[in-house]
């Protein structure tokens, strides 16, 4: 279970996060839905443990970052707007590095394993400079699970992704739900939020403003009560 209790965080005299409590249940699938600068990608930073709250407290089945930083990294998958890939590294050779970090093992035949099913096994050997943007992201998806992460923090993961892509990655996110992972995901897609989620929240000026649970393939209303919300600022 992941709880945030009371998260402010501001930077200078700008308040990003105005006091979030959210808990969301093992094996969950949640999309954060909300207008550009709403602290969409603040909260998750702050979940995945690479931004700190100025207050209030992030607890992952109880463990907190303050005491038990590495025992909860290990147990997320992060996928940020920056790919954290190296640019002169094969997509093998970044899957494999960050393998060894969190201790993967049989990691040569799990890194190839990867590069095939995210469609880049023809590249394997290429550096990731010469990639195209969604090639990178194919990449970056690969590098979030390498480690088959117990939770999934997906900040709009279908970003540049062709038709293909975009399927190959609900299938994956669906595929760590069906083996009991925890996934957030931040999106502007709400298509691609209601397929793989069944819970949505938005979230608005810094604060959680609708939690809807049993959203899946709910469009219609997901399109209204984000319209009901954000129109009215
Ligand atoms: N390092 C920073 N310094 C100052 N302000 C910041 C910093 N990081 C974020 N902010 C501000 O915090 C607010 C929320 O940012 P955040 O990136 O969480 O928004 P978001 O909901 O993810 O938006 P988007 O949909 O555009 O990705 C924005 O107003 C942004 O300008
Ligand atoms: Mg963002």
């Amino acid at each position: 279970m992941i709880e945030t209790k009371g998260l402010i965080k501001t930077i200078g005299d700008k308040v990003i996060l105005r006091g979030v409590n959210l808990t969301i249940k093992k094996g969950e699938s949640v999309a954060i839905l909300g207008p550009n600068g709403a602290g969409k990608s603040t909260i998750l930073k702050i979940i995945a443990g690479l931004m700190k709250a100025t207050s209030g407290d992030v607890y992952i089945d109880g463990l907190n970052f303050k005491k038990d930083s590495y025992e909860m990294k290990k147990r997320i998958g992060f996928l940020a707007h920056n790919s954290f890939l190296y640019d002169h590294l094969t997509p093998l050779e970044n899957l494999k590095f960050f393998g060894k970090l969190y201790g993967v093992s049989n990691i040569e035949e799990k890194a190839k394993e990867l590069v095939n099913e995210v469609g880049l096994g023809f590249f394997i050997h290429d550096p990731v400079r010469s990639f195209s943007r969604g090639m990178l992201q194919r990449i970056a998806i690969a590098r979030a699970i390498i480690h088959d992460p117990e939770i999934l923090l997906f900040d709009e993961p279908h970003t540049g992704l062709d038709q293909e892509a975009i399927k190959l990655l609900n299938e994956v996110i669906l595929k760590m739900k069906a083996n009991g992972s925890t996934v957030i995901m931040v999106t502007h897609d709400f298509q691609q939020a209601v397929q793989t989620c069944d819970r949505v929240i938005i979230f608005r000026n810094g604060k959680i403003v609708e939690d809807l649970d049993n959203v899946k393939n709910n469009l219609a209303l997901v399109t209204a009560r984000y319209t009901e919300q954000v129109a009215c600022l």
